[in-house]
């Protein structure tokens, strides 16, 4: 198939283009490189540097296509509360943006990668796809937002769409922001370095992390299946752990004798966050198959900035 991955120069985006382009695929990647490096990508990945709101380069790169896995996005929780018009611009226009061009264009696909985040703080744990969405963020809404766009034009229009709702991918070459980093990279940064690990709020609250090996396997599964007219699917480890669990398991992997300190709860995060993923086990075949222990030993053999 050719396929166009936007935001595809990611941290998942990467995964995905080489997954697929080992797969054969023709991969056409289009991305503005605002947080994305194309150095990451296999060769016979065909990188075009531009933004979605590039309604030309669009319509040029759309052409021919079979699917679109739409990624491009930003993506910083933090940031987005900071600037709310910057994330609805990029992540809820930027699709509008998209959707209109591969209605033009006569593209059948769209599979969108949403978030984990935006069901917000959940009473019912683990989290199914039935729970009601309660974003915490501007990042959050935006991707909400985004998925109802998706929907209802996917409906109107007739495009089959299919929307993975991602918790906390993580592993090897995951970027480490000068502020509110994710967490994995951060925490082992400041591990190695002999800092302390800087935990927000008292530790206890948990997230689902998940490789992005199996992140990018459970977005080329779904390039095969026939969707149902509303599909979104969690995709996760299915398992939660605490912040302070977390920096436990990073001190004894680095062997680092850094201690941890607690800093005030940030705005926008949530609680709890544990995936639900029968539904992905049963559409689309999906098993995490790297469990947190071995991602953490993987990311401190194979990530060039912790060897
Ligand atoms: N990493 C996670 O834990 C996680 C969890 C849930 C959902 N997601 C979603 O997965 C997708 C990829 O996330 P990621 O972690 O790889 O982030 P990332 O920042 O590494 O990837 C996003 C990519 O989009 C590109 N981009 C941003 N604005 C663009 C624009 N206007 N035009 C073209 N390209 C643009 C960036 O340069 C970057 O390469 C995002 O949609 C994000 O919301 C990620």
């Amino acid at each position: 198939m050719r396929i166009l991955i936007t935001g595809g120069a990611g941290f998942i985006g990467s995964a995905l283009a080489n997954a697929l382009v080992s797969d054969q695929h023709e991969v056409l990647v289009l991305d503005d490189l605002s947080a994305g490096d194309p150095t990451r990508l296999a060769p016979g990945v065909l990188f075009h540097r531009g933004t979605i709101m590039d309604r030309p380069k669009l319509w040029t790169l759309l052409q021919g296509v079979d699917c679109v896995y739409h990624l491009a996005a930003r993506v910083v929780v933090a940031e987005s509360i900071l600037y709310p018009r910057e994330y609805n611009e990029v992540n809820v226009s930027g699709t509008v943006a998209l959707l209109e061009a591969m209605r033009d264009v006569g593209i059948p696909r769209l599979i969108f990668t949403s978030s984990g985040a935006l069901y917000g703080n959940q009473e019912r744990q683990p989290i199914s796809e039935t729970a009601l969405p309660d974003p915490t963020s501007p990042y959050a809404v935006s991707k909400l937002a985004a998925e109802h766009y998706i929907q209802t034009i996917g409906t109107l229009w007739g495009t089959k769409t299919i929307i993975l709702r991602i918790f906390n991918a993580y592993g090897p070459g995951q970027p480490i922001l000068p502020s509110h980093s994710p967490v994995i990279p951060q925490f082992i940064n400041q591990a190695l370095g002999g800092g302390s690990l800087v935990i927000f709020g008292a530790g206890d609250q948990t997230r689902d992390f998940v490789y992005v090996s199996d992140v990018a396997r459970a977005l080329v599964s779904a390039l095969h299946i026939k969707p149902p007219d509303r599909c979104i699917i969690n995709i996760g480890g299915g398992t939660e752990i605490t912040m302070n669990a977390l920096a436990r398991e990073i001190l004894a992997q680095t062997n680092s004798s850094s201690n941890t300190i607690y800093s005030p709860v940030r705005g926008g995060g949530v609680s709890r966050l544990q995936a639900d993923i029968t539904l992905a086990r049963k559409m689309l075949g999906f098993e995490p198959q790297v469990t947190l222990k071995e991602g953490l030993q993987r990311i401190l053999r194979e990530d060039p900035r912790f060897i």
